[in-house]
């Protein structure tokens, strides 16, 4: 069931953002089983079994219920016949009930059109709605340059720069952006693996 929060169904120029739905798990599987979106994201796990998609969307509305705002299922305002599907997810989430985390992934056919700006946007400003108390941060792999660009874009700053604990890949560089300073505390908790 979709709860009742002022944040859960919004649109911009281009997308509607809701909720995620059981309906929804083919899309968001063929999104996480993509190499294209992986490649840019490395820190994700991929999908290779539909069941991961739909315990990742359970716990997305769990999210929902008990924040009141979380990750939406974007979809075309205006779809063409060939395009009512799932175009990507994105949203900010409470992470030990202490900070935002602003994420999002969009459909490689749907990059490179201001998407993702426009979802981040929101995003922000829903996050700010519903538990202005708490920074809106996100962390980024320093390669991720349309990630960087569109938290940026969003309003972030770079407020950390360093090592990417726990990456494999030598010389991985990890970015931390808020929407203001950070506590130490927080900060710590961000940069750790
Ligand atoms: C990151 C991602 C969501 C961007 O989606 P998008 O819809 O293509 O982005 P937009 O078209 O809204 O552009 C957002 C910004 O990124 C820039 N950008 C987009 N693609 C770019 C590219 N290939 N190279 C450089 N900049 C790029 C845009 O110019 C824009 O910046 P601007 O507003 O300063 O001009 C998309 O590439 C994606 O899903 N990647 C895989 C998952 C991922 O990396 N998620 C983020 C994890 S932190």
């Amino acid at each position: 069931m979709t709860p009742a929060s002022p944040v859960s169904r919004t649109s911009t120029p281009r997308l509607v953002l809701r909720p995620p739905e059981p309906a929804d798990r083919a899309g968001v599987f063929a999104l996480y089983a993509d190499p294209r979106v992986l490649a840019r994201d490395p820190l994700l796990t991929r999908h290779t079994d539909e069941a991961q998609t739909a315990r990742m969307i359970d716990a997305w509305s769990a999210a929902w219920q008990r924040d009141g705002m979380g990750t939406w299922v974007a979809t075309l305002r205006d779809p063409d016949d060939d395009d009512a599907g799932v175009v990507g997810i994105g949203g900010c989430s409470i992470v030990q009930g202490s900070w935002w985390n602003l994420g999002f992934r969009l459909a490689p056919r749907h990059w490179g059109r201001g998407c993702a700006r426009e979802l981040a946007a929101a995003a922000v400003a829903a996050a700010r709605l519903v538990r202005p108390d708490l920074p809106v941060t996100a962390r980024l792999l320093e390669t991720n340059v349309p990630s960087r660009r569109t938290v940026e874009g969003a309003g972030l700053q770079l407020r950390w720069r360093g090592p990417d604990a726990g990456n494999p890949g030598p010389g991985a560089v990890r970015l931390v952006h808020a929407d203001r300073e950070l506590p130490s505390s927080v900060l710590e908790l961000l940069t750790r693996a």
